[in-house]
């Protein structure tokens, strides 16, 4: 049975660096008779150019039909003034939230050719895997009311609602436990308990989900300690779970540990496993059209689709080698350059991962 794939490469470096990770799909479902097949659509910047809105209706119906979604980056100055309604990002929160991709999963993995283009000493980050999961249906990004509303006294006032709901957290809640449980079975929930109510709610209800998990060691810490221990000692953390804001902020910071954002990519899961799948970093459109984008980011972002929404695991790891490959060869993007590799550009780094899977089975 053929399984459909919807390509959204959107704005910035996003269609550079997806022509890559379709270079290496097709070349994959060729070589291994996946039955793949993929459709393309709109989104964020590019479809307000086209369409006038960042995700139609009709890309939505597409996006709901396919069996996965490979996402690019979407936003850029360009789109900067137009009001928040129309604005790129929320063609990319719709389509979050329309198909309640509510588990997204940002594993923080340091390949260890990579230690030295790390922030950190190498030793505080060598053998480094965390994997964050990070709510992404609710939260402050989409609590009601929200908006800038004028005072009496004739000044503006900006506002959002940080809410989640019981159900809301025992169900990322579940995530992280499952996840943690396949890995080292250590659970950290980042909060604002201190402060919040909402986030004493989410430690209430993660404390009590484990119970039904004995085995897995959960620990609790407030999102200040937290951003200040990833940066200290990051091999404390295996599966780290927090809300939409929280994760989105930790989750840059574990990114940049792994010597670059553009090494991290994604899965957004609704609750039976099907997904979007998206590098952690934006459009970049600072060095978008230059041929200098890392694809690395999505390229894995397409081996995570083979594996959890596709059911193709074994190819999965197969892109995952050959990505190891081409970083033991000393290919570089200009992010993860350092003295003595070679530095390449987008396609040039897209084309060795291609020439690693072709001298693999
Ligand atoms: C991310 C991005 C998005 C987010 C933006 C582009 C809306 O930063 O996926 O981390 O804030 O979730
Ligand atoms: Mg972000």
């Amino acid at each position: 049975m053929s399984k459909n794939v919807l390509i959204m490469a959107g704005d910035g470096i996003g269609p550079e660096i997806m022509s890559q990770a379709e270079q290496i799909l097709h070349f994959l479902n060729q070589d291994e008779g996946l039955g793949l097949e993929f459709d393309h659509a709109a989104v964020g910047g590019a479809a307000i150019d086209s369409d006038g809105v960042p995700l139609t209706d009709a890309a939505l119906d597409q996006a709901r039909a396919a069996d996965a979604i490979l996402f690019g980056a979407i936003g850029g100055p360009k789109w900067e003034s137009l009001e928040m309604a129309i604005r790129p990002e929320k063609g990319l929160l719709r389509l979050r939230s329309e198909l309640q991709l509510f588990g997204n999963l940002r594993p923080a993995l340091l390949y260890p050719q990579l230690a030295s283009a790390s922030s950190l000493k190498a030793e505080k980050v060598s053998g480094l895997d965390i994997l964050i999961v990070r709510e992404l249906t609710g939260g402050i990004y989409f609590g009601q009311p929200r908006g800038v509303r004028m005072l009496e006294n004739g000044e503006r006032q900006g506002y959002n609602t940080y809410v989640y709901s019981e159900s809301e957290i025992r169900r990322i809640g579940r995530v992280a436990f499952e996840a943690a449980m396949k890995r080292n079975k250590k659970l950290c929930s980042v909060d604002k308990a201190n402060v919040l109510e909402v986030t004493e709610l989410w430690r209430e209800i993660i404390t009590d989900l484990s119970q039904e998990y004995p085995q897995v060691e959960l620990s609790h810490m407030y999102v200040d300690n937290a951003a200040m221990q990833l940066i200290r000692e990051p091999k404390q953390f295996d599966v780290m779970v927090t809300g939409n804001m929280f994760g989105d902020i930790l989750s840059d910071a574990a990114a940049m540990l792994t010597g670059s954002i553009g090494m991290l990519p994604s899965a957004s899961l609704d609750q039976n496993n099907k997904g979007m799948y998206e590098p952690c970093h934006g459009s970049a459109p600072d060095i978008a059209g230059q041929g200098i984008a890392n694809p690395l980011a999505m390229i894995l972002s397409a081996a995570m689709m083979l594996r959890y929404s596709l059911g193709f695991g074994a190819t999965a790891e197969r892109i995952e080698q050959a990505v190891s490959r081409v970083l033991d060869q000393g290919y570089r993007t200009a992010d993860i350059h350092t003295e003595g590799t070679n530095k390449v550009g987008t396609e040039e780094m897209g084309n060795a991962v291609l020439t690693a899977l072709k001298s693999t089975h």
